[in-house]
């Protein structure tokens, strides 16, 4: 049996670090498929990797990828000893003000192709297989100007925990990651269009830190891991007061 880790978002950020910190621990895995529409940034972590690696230069929103991917898992006669989820993106601003095709694309990318994918691997899973699905801590409550971003996240989070009751009888674990702003091309990407989020500079953390107590939370089944100490207590806030407060002092920050 051919065991696999498939990560996606494996050319940057947070999806790269899992493919380094897992190299290190996971010597029992056979290969190490790694997804993400850059091919020239696969090819560079390949080559950092001990591992056996396929590349998948995919775009998992287009039609019919996600099925391509998990037919060539059938075909190679693979089982998926984890899923990583990690492909997503987000883009800061007004929605009214948005490009329709920047909303359709996080909604694609973060919800649609995340459920897929996760669908379609279960086949191919077996006892002791882990799911990890990048959420946010913007799952926590509604946040201005992140309007879409938030809510697909939301949807991360709540798909993710009911998902992992559901494969607890086959002993399949899912975990869902919830961090604050990280060091990653993740902004650069989401304030590609003006609009910036100046608090996250007080809360940054390293995809290093993220994927260390990701890992974690993986090992020990822990449903829903919130890496640093800043978000634990912003999602505390987020349980004990009203989201209509939350989102009136929101109005004041930038
Ligand atoms: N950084 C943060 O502050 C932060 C905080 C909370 C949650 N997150 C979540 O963590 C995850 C990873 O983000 P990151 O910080 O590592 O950002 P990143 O450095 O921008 O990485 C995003 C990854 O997603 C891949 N990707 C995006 N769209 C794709 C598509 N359509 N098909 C295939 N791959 C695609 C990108 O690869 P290609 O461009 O090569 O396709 C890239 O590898 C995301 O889901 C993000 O929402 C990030």
């Amino acid at each position: 049996m051919n065991n696999i880790i498939i990560i996606t978002g494996a050319s940057s950020g947070i999806g790269r670090e899992f493919a380094y910190q897992l190299d290190k621990s996971m010597k029992k895995i056979d290969e190490f498929w790694l997804v993400a529409r850059r091919s020239e940034r696969l090819d560079d972590l390949e080559s950092k990797l001990s591992h056996k690696c396929r590349k998948f230069a995919m775009d998992i929103t287009v039609k019919d990828e996600v099925s391509f991917l998990a037919d060539q898992v059938k075909d190679s006669g693979s089982c998926v000893r984890m899923l990583i989820n990690c492909a997503g993106f987000g883009i800061l601003g007004k929605f009214k003000d948005q490009d329709y095709k920047d909303i359709q694309g996080m909604i694609r990318t973060n919800c649609e192709s995340l459920t897929e994918m996760t669908y379609r691997m279960i086949p191919y899973m077996k006892k002791g297989s882990r799911i990890i699905q990048l959420a946010s801590s913007a799952a926590f409550v509604p946040q201005i100007n992140f309007s879409v971003y938030a809510a697909t996240k939301s949807y991360v989070l709540s798909f993710s925990r009911s998902l992992r009751e559901e494969l607890r009888a086959q002993k399949i674990y899912v975990t869902a990651v919830c961090p604050g702003p990280v060091d990653t091309e993740f902004f650069e990407i989401a304030e590609k269009k003006g609009t910036n989020m100046s608090v996250k500079d007080y809360f940054m953390t390293t995809p290093m830190v993220v994927v260390d107590k990701a890992l974690r939370c993986s090992r020990y089944r822990i449903p829903v891991c919130v890496p640093t100490f800043g978000m634990l207590f912003f999602e505390g806030v987020c349980k004990k007061f009203p989201h209509s407060w939350i989102l009136f002092f929101s109005r004041f920050m930038k």
